[in-house]
């Protein structure tokens, strides 16, 4: 019997764990530990995941709360470290590019624990970025690399890193499989009043954007100019700019700023919608799942497939291009489902119960 220990932290997460814990949980060989940072801890990022991906309550919490990058990561490498030494896990699991990620990847790592990193390789080449820093410094101590896509492959490759790493697909793209022909997608839009395929979705809350006034202004701009009903749930530091920079009070008619939503009510809007602007990585796969073309309001992605096989345009904080890729608005032909048909969880399991019988 092997124990698999998920450090969690953040909204995009939950998703991520989700078809693994739930693998996992039927399986007579491993037992599994969640161990939450509390980096995210309103409802509406943390306990309403939990509760919608049947993931109960974690068996750990750290609670640390919001801070300033380094005192947060420092917070979580601390509690987890205890953790770590009382649980005594056989491989520790890390889930995408957050601090709750990086921080969990380096006490594993410190701690001599093999590490397991779900999304590894994906790059955006900008240091800036904070997300950047914690997908390097993370595939810089992974034991094994579950990757999305090619890239994500060629990535680590171009900086000598091969051994241990596995193309799977992407367990959120798993979930969408197993899981949206049970969910009502339209019935679960009609609290919104919105006709299908008539409105856009938004979602922003990139440091690149909400740390630069000049930035969310131009994206705001481009908002309040489109010819379609907008529905753009706010994280909550995007509406506190928002509000502090006095934006919020000039919102034209149709753009319609509401709470963040649900795992299935986002689903629902992205499914009926005839456009997404977005600069979260998170949306813009489940946008392509299902085959809803997105403007992507950042100055590059790591998502190059997508963009390529034209579902996906760069427009950046540009009112210019947000408003151009919008007129220029694409459904491509195709549909080559580059982040996988579903088996990515199973995989990974897989290939952690050979590395973990395989390793002393
Ligand atoms: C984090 C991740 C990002 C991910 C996003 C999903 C990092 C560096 N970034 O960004 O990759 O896409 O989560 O949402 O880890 N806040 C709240 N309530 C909360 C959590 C945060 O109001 O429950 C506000 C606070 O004002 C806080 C700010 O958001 O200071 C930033 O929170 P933080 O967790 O550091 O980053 P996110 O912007 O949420």
């Amino acid at each position: 019997m092997h124990s698999i220990l998920h450090v969690i932290g953040a909204r995009p997460h939950f998703m991520k764990l989700a078809p693994l814990y739930h693998a996992i949980q039927d399986d007579p060989d491993l037992t599994q530990i969640i161990a939450h940072t509390g980096q995210h801890y309103d409802h509406v990022l943390s306990g309403a995941f939990l509760s919608e991906f049947g993931l109960g309550v974690p068996d750990v919490n750290l609670g640390v709360g919001s801070d300033r990058h380094v005192p947060q990561m420092a917070r979580i490498m601390s509690g987890l470290d205890a953790v770590l030494a009382d649980r005594q896990p056989d491989i520790v699991f890390v889930y995408g590019d957050t601090n709750s990620t990086a921080a969990g990847a380096i006490t594993a790592a410190k701690n001599h624990i093999p590490l397991a990193h779900v999304e590894a390789g994906l790059r955006e080449f900008d240091k800036r970025i904070p997300e950047e820093i914690n997908k390097l410094l993370t595939d810089a101590v992974t034991d094994l690399y579950f990757c999305p896509t090619g890239t994500a492959v060629r990535n680590l490759a171009s900086q000598g890193l091969h051994k241990g790493v596995h193309q799977v697909g992407d367990t959120v793209i798993d979930w969408l499989w197993k899981t949206t022909r049970e969910q009502d997608l339209g019935m679960m839009i009609e609290r919104f009043e919105v006709e299908p395929g008539s409105y856009c979705v938004v979602t922003c809350h990139r440091a690149s954007n909400t740390d630069h006034p000049a930035h969310l202004r131009a994206i705001w701009t481009a908002l309040n100019q489109l010819d379609h009903p907008v529905i753009f749930p706010a994280h909550p530091r995007t509406r506190t700019v928002l509000e502090r920079q006095g934006m919020l009070a000039e919102a034209a008619a149709h753009v319609r700023i509401i709470p963040p939503t649900g795992f299935w009510e986002t689903q629902a809007l992205l499914h009926h919608a005839r456009a997404v602007l977005t600069d979260s990585g998170g949306i813009i796969k489940e946008a392509y799942f299902h085959q809803t073309p997105t403007v992507i309001l950042d100055r590059q992605t790591e998502w190059i497939e997508i963009v390529e096989e034209g579902w996906a345009v760069i427009a950046g904080p540009d009112t210019s291009a947000i408003l151009q890729g919008m007129r220029d608005l694409n459904v491509p032909d195709t549909h080559n489902s580059v982040l996988g048909g579903g088996g990515a969880a199973r995989q990974i399991i897989e290939i952690t119960k050979s590395y973990l019988n395989e390793t002393p």
